[in-house]
């Protein structure tokens, strides 16, 4: 089972992407932590051609073997990260090591591409969507601190240049459920995805039957 989860920053997806990795006994894989990661190995002078990311089972962020989970969320890493996101050779290296972990594992996986690139055969691909002042506040809430206007322009520099990327722009795949989730509380959305990652399921093990 491979889920596929993109939308917009503050959108909903590490939410969504947890409660179904619980649900459904999956490997939860937060790709942005690794263009985050990137972004600070750059910031402390490592070349990529030296950088080692590796995710462990309990979802932490290992560079270069040491543990940068907590060191990830910053405004600053916020938009660094966009902005390494734009490289080649970035995307080039991380869709390898995203591909690799979902070749070995069951996986829900959420970004910006997944469903475009890195996972075009997901068994189920969610685009989630929000309004830029929703996703502020919620981002206020998260981080309890800022100031409201501050977060807004910041998602809208980012949202404008994760969009308008020449390479693996964000975008909802053509066969991507698209979920708005501005007036719908997070656990409608998490049975609305629950219940078409089972009907896969059941399909799955319906195609199963009638080949045996
Ligand atoms: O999901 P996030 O906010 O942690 O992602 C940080 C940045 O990484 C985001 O602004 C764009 C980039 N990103 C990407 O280009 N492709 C992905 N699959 C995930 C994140």
């Amino acid at each position: 089972m491979k889920i596929a989860i993109d939308g917009p920053a503050a959108s909903g997806k590490t939410s969504l992407g947890q409660a179904l990795a619980e649900q459904f006994g999956l490997r939860f894989i937060e790709t942005g932590k690794m263009y985050r990661a990137v972004a600070l190995a750059f910031d402390r002078g490592i070349k990529l051609s030296d950088i080692d990311i590796q995710v462990t089972g309990d979802e932490r962020f290992l560079l270069n073997g040491q543990d940068v989970t907590s060191q990830l969320h910053t405004p600053e890493l916020d938009q660094k990260s966009s902005q390494v996101a734009t490289l080649p050779d970035v995307r080039a290296r991380l869709v390898e090591l995203q591909r690799k972990i979902a070749r070995q594992h069951d996986v829900v996986m959420e970004g910006r591409d997944i469903g475009t690139i890195v996972l075009p055969d997901a068994d189920v691909k969610i685009f989630l969507k929000a309004t830029t002042s929703e996703r502020a506040s919620r981002r206020l809430e998260q981080r309890q601190c800022g100031e409201l206007e501050q977060i807004t322009r910041e998602l809208t520099v980012r949202d404008k240049r994760d969009s308008e990327r020449a390479i693996a722009p964000l975008k909802p795949a053509r066969d991507a459920t698209i979920i708005e989730t501005d007036q719908k509380p997070l656990r409608e959305v998490i049975s609305e995805v629950s219940n078409l990652v089972k009907d896969r399921l059941d399909n799955v093990a319906g195609a199963a039957k009638d080949r045996d």
